[in-house]
């Protein structure tokens, strides 16, 4: 596996590389999710490239982005095993301009706004910008994401798709421990109380769903309650919301395609899940 930090010498290998590429971008502390999207890249092309970076661009001033865990060395270890042919991690200065505040922006509007974007301002911004940057530079035939992040799926797509990308967004199922709880780097903060308890976030999206495939069209009502038991279970919450798979709009009783999107904190780790689901 090949690994290079500098962009202009990553534009030149993936240019001269023979035959398609699939492109995972990562931040890291790389778990079985990340490896999932890695297999499904080995399928889809001859040559998978993968990039680690923590983009600080999408991470807002109450962020974490300092505490974001950075295990290069272990993570670069698994992409060996799994054969990727180039791995590109760049630092800050490789890839952004020494004051970002001057840097060029990418922006997919209103979608960009609700949900995560309304709970972390200019979020969006941050990796629709280093997204639409990592595609210049590996020029991708086809990129990888990860569903567990719906609403950064939708984005990406969007974004594509207005500004004619020539790149395929491929969407990954997420993956889950035993109990449930989607796999992600900030499960690690978690204490072992909190990390017990953490399952009862997915419990909450499955029951909600289970309400909604058994008839119940009363979307508020089973909202509030989700968030009431969560609540009781010491999380808190930032939101607990049933949309519309195409558009993320709230859902009336017409929506066939629904997702359950969730955002809650347990202690200072903030975890994210989702459900989607058709009704035909
Ligand atoms: O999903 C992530 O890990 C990040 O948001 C991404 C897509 C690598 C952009 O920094």
């Amino acid at each position: 596996m090949d690994i290079l930090k500098n962009s202009l010498d990553v534009q030149s290998t993936c240019c001269q590389l023979q035959g398609t590429i699939a492109f995972v971008p990562t931040m890291g502390n790389l778990h079985a999710g990340h490896m999932q999207l890695v297999d499904a890249a080995k399928q889809l092309a001859d040559h998978v490239v993968v990039s680690i970076f923590v983009n600080p661009l999408q991470f807002g001033e109450s962020d974490d982005f300092s505490r974001y865990p950075r295990t290069l060395e272990q993570d670069i270890e698994k992409l060996k095993n799994l054969h990727v042919d180039l791995l590109f991690t760049p630092d800050a200065h490789h890839i952004l301009p020494a004051d970002i505040n001057t840097t060029t922006f990418v922006e997919v509007p209103a979608l960009s706004d609700i949900l995560e974007g309304e709970c972390r301002p200019h979020h969006f911004r941050g990796v629709t910008t280093i997204v639409n940057k990592l595609f210049n530079i590996v020029q991708p035939d086809v990129a990888v994401f990860g569903k567990k992040d719906f609403q950064q799926l939708m984005i990406i797509q969007h974004m594509v798709n207005d500004l004619n990308m020539p790149v395929s967004i491929v969407g990954e199922e997420t993956v889950r421990e035993s109990d449930g709880l989607a796999m992600s780097s900030r499960n690690s903060r978690l204490d072992p109380d909190e990390r017990q308890r953490a399952p009862a976030l997915f419990t909450a999206l499955s029951a909600a769903q289970t309400r909604i495939l058994s008839g119940d069209k009363n979307h508020h009502d089973i909202e509030e309650a989700m968030k009431s038991t969560l609540q009781q279970a010491g999380f808190k919450i930032d939101y607990f919301t049933i949309r519309n798979t195409a558009n993320l709009a709230p859902v009336d009783a017409q929506t066939t395609d629904l997702v359950i999107l969730a955002a809650v904190y347990l202690g200072s780790t903030r975890l994210i899940d989702n459900l989607s689901f058709s009704l035909q």
